[in-house]
Order: structure tokens, then C-alpha cells, then sequence
């Protein structure tokens, strides 16, 4: 393996901005949009993490710094800038705060998520002789990028496209906006641009660009050009969520993962999932979601923030939050809320909704129940219909099942209560009381039977509509049923 140049670096993300464009009500920073789920800083600052920088600075405004901070702690600097006076004033907003003995200043602007270690690894390398690197490339669409214009090797202006001509529109180089440069003339750069450039041009703000006309600058050409795409509205949010879709299906499926129509599905950055599973159509994993070995998910499961031992299925069914051990099944039609543990080999079957409850090894909730804030033993069946009244309109209340119940068809546990290991309960019961081990809880009317009843009401109404027939014929009138 080729040896990997060590460069001390601080990185500046320039994430200061509000992100108009994407016409929120909420946001007041795009940075913290999600692509995979994921904050879109959040992917460059995990891109970074492999590359050990000396410093990691974060250009924010006043509206976003506490959520920044809030999430991600102290594991950063941030520097407020306020008001955004551009992209140049955002970098020399942060100037003061980077270590004086790095070597370079990489700047990467919040927006563009994609871009891969690679690609910042090489910027640094080429950045080696000269002042700066500047990593450029060739969209399939031009529109809102800088024009990057290159004279024997370097970077000789940026022109942004509101302020280029009708040639300069003509150039497909364009800056991705992430620039290595020797910290050493940072300070000099930024200073001589706000001096001879200020504000003039059509945006009315200091232009970072504007630094290359004071910096040797080496261009970098890089493929492919979708890991430099900027992102300024929800339009481009979503073509770079295909592209780290198609990225992280890749991934998925060069570690042993089988999709089935894997462009149907949609997978979260944070999943894992084991080798030998078989992602079915319409499937969607979400959150710090883990799956095992030889699962066989989908069609159309719906999973959120929950671990999956190996060899388990889901079908058809919604799980947030939860934890199931090997060998267990879900679905169709199961909606598993957080808080719930599936012990290995248990099985939940269609329309069972569970919550805040265990189900131990080998238990079966098979058909149309709810079970809410339970602990269900081992082997031992829940019949179809029982419901946990958990609720009484104030409070919440646990029921408990032991091992080897059985649990009649229909069931009406009100909680709290607890049912014995190896009772049973009776079909249509509803239980007020607990239940001691292996005795039978019986709580419904007894049954009666009348003799001959139906025939006689039967008969009775026959007699009558006999009846009103005549009359109606007398009246000349149909009688239609
Ligand atoms: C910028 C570049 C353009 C480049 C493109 C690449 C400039 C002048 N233009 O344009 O040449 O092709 O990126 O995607 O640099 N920000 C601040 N403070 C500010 C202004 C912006 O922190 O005062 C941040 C934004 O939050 C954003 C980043 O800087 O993350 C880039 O700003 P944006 O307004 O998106 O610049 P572009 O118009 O995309
Ligand atoms: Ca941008």
C-alpha cells in the first residue's frame, strides 16, 4: 500500500449561512438538513475524522450555535460569524481561532457533503510547493457555480456566474469551493482581497474566491464531479440523496448483502447490516439501526433505530426502537414501538401491535393483540385478540406473563396484573385479577343454552310476515322485498 502523506491540518467548515433557498420556516441553517439521515455536516465531519485534522472549526450563526453545540459538545471549535457578510469574511471570522503551528487550512463549505476522503487527501498532497490547492470539477449542470479560470497550472480568478460574461459562462471548470492552503498566508490573503475587492460585485459580499488572485494556487480536477456537488436548495438535497443511496447500497452489497430491486429500498448511513440478509423490495432502515447475519427483510418493513439479531424476518411490519434476538419473526402487518425485546425464536404475527414489552424466547403473539408495557415469558402463547388494558386514562400499568401460559383467544388483561407460569386463561376472559401458576383464570359469563329457542322465534316471525303479505295484497299493493 502506497504510504499516506501526514499533513497537520485545521479544517474550516464554512456553515454560517441560513440556507434561504431552501425556503424553510424551521432551519435556519441547511447544514443541519439531513441526507441519509444524517445532518449533511455530520458527513463532512466523518470524512475528517479519518484524516486525524489538528483542529476542526465550524463557521455558525447565532440561530444555529446552541443546536450545534448542543449535539455535537466540545468536540469542535465554533466561531460565530454574524451577520454573513460571504464566504471570505466567514473564513477570516475563523482565522483567529485556528492554531498558529498547523501547516494548511483546509476550508470546506457545509454544503458539500459528498465529498470523500480521497478527494481532500489529494487536494492536500497537490497543495505540497505551492500557496494553495483548489479542488475544481465539471458538473453535468454549471448553474450557480464559480467559473474557475486556469493560466500554465494555476488558478489565476474565480469568477462567480451572477457576476461572469457570456465567455466566462463558457467555462465547465468550476470551484467546488474547498481550498488546502498554507496557514502562512491565509491572514495576507484575505486581507489583501477585502482591501483591492471589498464588496463589489453582485452579491455584495466578500468573495473567498477572490483570495486566489493573491495565492499560487494549483487547480485539481476531480471525477467523479456528483462527490462536489453544492447543495443550495432541497432540489439538489435530493440528487445528492441518490447519490449516497447508490453509495451506501454499493457498500451493502460489496460487504454480502443482498438487495432485491435494491433501488426501491432506502438505507440510512448509519445501518449496519450482517452478510447473507436479503433486503426485499420497499424497505426502508433508518437510524442507528443494526441487522444480523441471514435476516430476510421486507417487503416494505419499516425500521427505525432498532437491532436484529441473525436469522430473524420481517415482513410487512413497522418496528421502531427495538431489540430481537436470533430467529425471530415479524409480520405481516406488525407494528413493534420502542421500548420492545424480542427474545430469540419469538414470533409476532399479523396486526399485533407491542410496546415498552419483552416476549421471551420461543413466545408467540400471533395474531391481532395489543401488548403494552408487558413482560411476556418463555414459550407461552398470547391467543388471538388479547389486549393489555395498560391505560386506566391516568397511569400506566404492567402486566406479567410467566413461562408456558396460554393465554385464551380474546383476552382482557387489566393491568396491573400478573398471570402465574404454566396457567391458562379462557377464551374471551376478562382478567381483573392475577392468575397463580398453572391454575385456569376463567372471568366471562357462564354459558346457556334454551332449548329449542331458535326454532320458536324462527317461527314466530314467519308467522308474521305471512301475515303482512295478505294485507298488502288486500291494498293492492306489492309487497317487495
Ligand atoms: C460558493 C462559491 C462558488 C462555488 C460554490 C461551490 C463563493 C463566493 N462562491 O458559492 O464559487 O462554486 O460555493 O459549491 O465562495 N457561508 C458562510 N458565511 C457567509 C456565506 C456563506 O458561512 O457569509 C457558508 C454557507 O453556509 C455555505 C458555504 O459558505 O455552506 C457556501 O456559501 P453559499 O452561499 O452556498 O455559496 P455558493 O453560492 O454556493
Ligand atoms: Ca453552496
Amino acid at each position: 500500500m502506497a504510504e499516506v502523506a501526514h499533513h497537520s491540518f485545521t479544517a474550516v467548515i464554512l456553515a454560517a449561512g441560513r440556507g434561504t433557498r431552501f425556503r424553510s420556516k424551521h432551519t435556519r441553517t441547511k447544514v443541519m438538513f439531513p441526507l441519509a439521515g444524517v445532518p449533511m455536516v455530520e458527513h463532512i465531519l466523518e470524512t475528517l475524522h479519518g484524516m486525524s485534522p489538528e483542529q476542526i472549526i465550524i463557521v455558525v450563526n447565532e440561530d444555529v450555535k446552541s443546536e450545534i453545540a448542543e449535539k455535537y459538545g466540545t468536540l469542535f471549535d465554533l466561531v460565530v460569524q454574524e451577520p454573513q457578510l460571504g464566504t471570505g469574511d466567514a473564513l477570516a471570522t475563523a482565522m483567529p481561532s485556528v492554531n498558529d503551528d498547523v501547516e494548511k487550512v483546509l476550508v470546506l463549505p457545509g454544503d458539500v457533503p459528498l465529498v470523500t476522503e480521497k478527494a481532500l487527501r489529494d487536494l492536500l498532497d497537490a497543495s505540497e510547493g505551492s500557496d494553495a490547492a483548489l479542488l475544481t470539477f465539471t458538473p453535468p449542470e454549471l448553474k450557480g457555480y464559480g467559473r474557475v479560470k486556469v493560466e500554465d497550472g494555476f488558478v489565476t480568478g474565480i469568477v462567480e456566474e451572477v457576476d461572469a460574461d457570456a465567455v466566462e459562462r463558457q467555462i465547465d471548470e468550476v470551484n467546488s469551493g474547498i481550498y488546502a492552503i498554507n496557514r502562512r498566508w491565509v491572514d495576507t490573503a484575505l486581507d489583501r482581497a477585502r482591501e483591492e475587492f471589498g464588496t463589489e460585485n453582485r452579491k455584495g459580499e466578500y468573495y473567498l474566491t477572490d483570495i486566489v488572485k493573491f495565492l499560487r494556487t494549483r487547480p485539481l480536477h476531480y471525477e467523479p464531479a456528483h462527490d462536489l456537488m453544492g447543495i443550495n436548495d432541497r432540489a439538489q438535497l435530493n440528487d445528492a440523496g441518490d447519490v449516497i443511496q447508490q453509495r451506501l447500497l454499493v457498500k451493502h452489497a460489496r460487504s454480502g448483502v443482498t438487495f432485491v430491486r435494491a433501488n426501491t429500498s432506502y438505507v440510512e448511513a448509519r445501518v449496519r447490516i450482517g452478510r447473507d440478509t436479503t433486503i426485499l423490495p420497499g424497505t426502508v432502515l433508518r437510524g442507528e439501526t443494526v441487522i444480523g447475519d441471514d435476516c430476510e427483510i421486507g417487503p416494505m418493513a419499516y425500521i427505525e433505530d432498532s437491532r436484529l439479531g441473525d436469522g430473524c424476518k420481517v415482513l410487512c411490519s413497522r418496528l421502531t426502537g427495538v431489540k430481537a434476538e436470533e430467529g425471530v419473526t415479524i409480520g405481516p402487518y406488525a407494528n413493534l414501538r420502542p421500548g420492545c425485546n424480542v427474545e430469540e425464536t419469538a414470533k409476532i404475527g399479523n396486526f399485533v401491535e407491542l410496546k415498552k414489552a419483552t416476549v421471551g424466547a420461543g413466545s408467540k403473539v400471533s395474531h391481532l393483540s395489543y401488548i403494552g408495557d408487558a413482560k411476556i415469558g418463555k414459550n407461552t402463547n398470547i391467543g388471538a385478540g388479547t389486549i393489555t388494558c395498560n391505560y386506566d386514562g391516568f397511569a400506566k400499568h404492567r402486566t406479567i406473563i410467566g413461562d408456558g401460559v396460554f393465554i385464551g383467544s380474546n383476552n382482557t388483561l387489566v393491568a396491573p396484573i400478573e398471570i402465574g407460569d404454566g396457567a391458562y386463561t379462557a377464551a374471551g376472559s376478562t382478567l381483573t385479577k392475577d392468575v397463580p401458576p398453572d391454575a385456569l383464570g376463567v372471568g366471562r359469563g357462564r354459558q346457556e343454552n334454551k332449548e329449542g329457542y331458535a326454532a320458536k322465534f324462527r317461527e314466530k316471525h314467519s308467522r308474521k310476515a305471512e301475515s303482512n303479505d295478505k294485507t298488502g295484497d288486500k291494498q293492492g299493493k306489492g309487497n317487495e322485498r
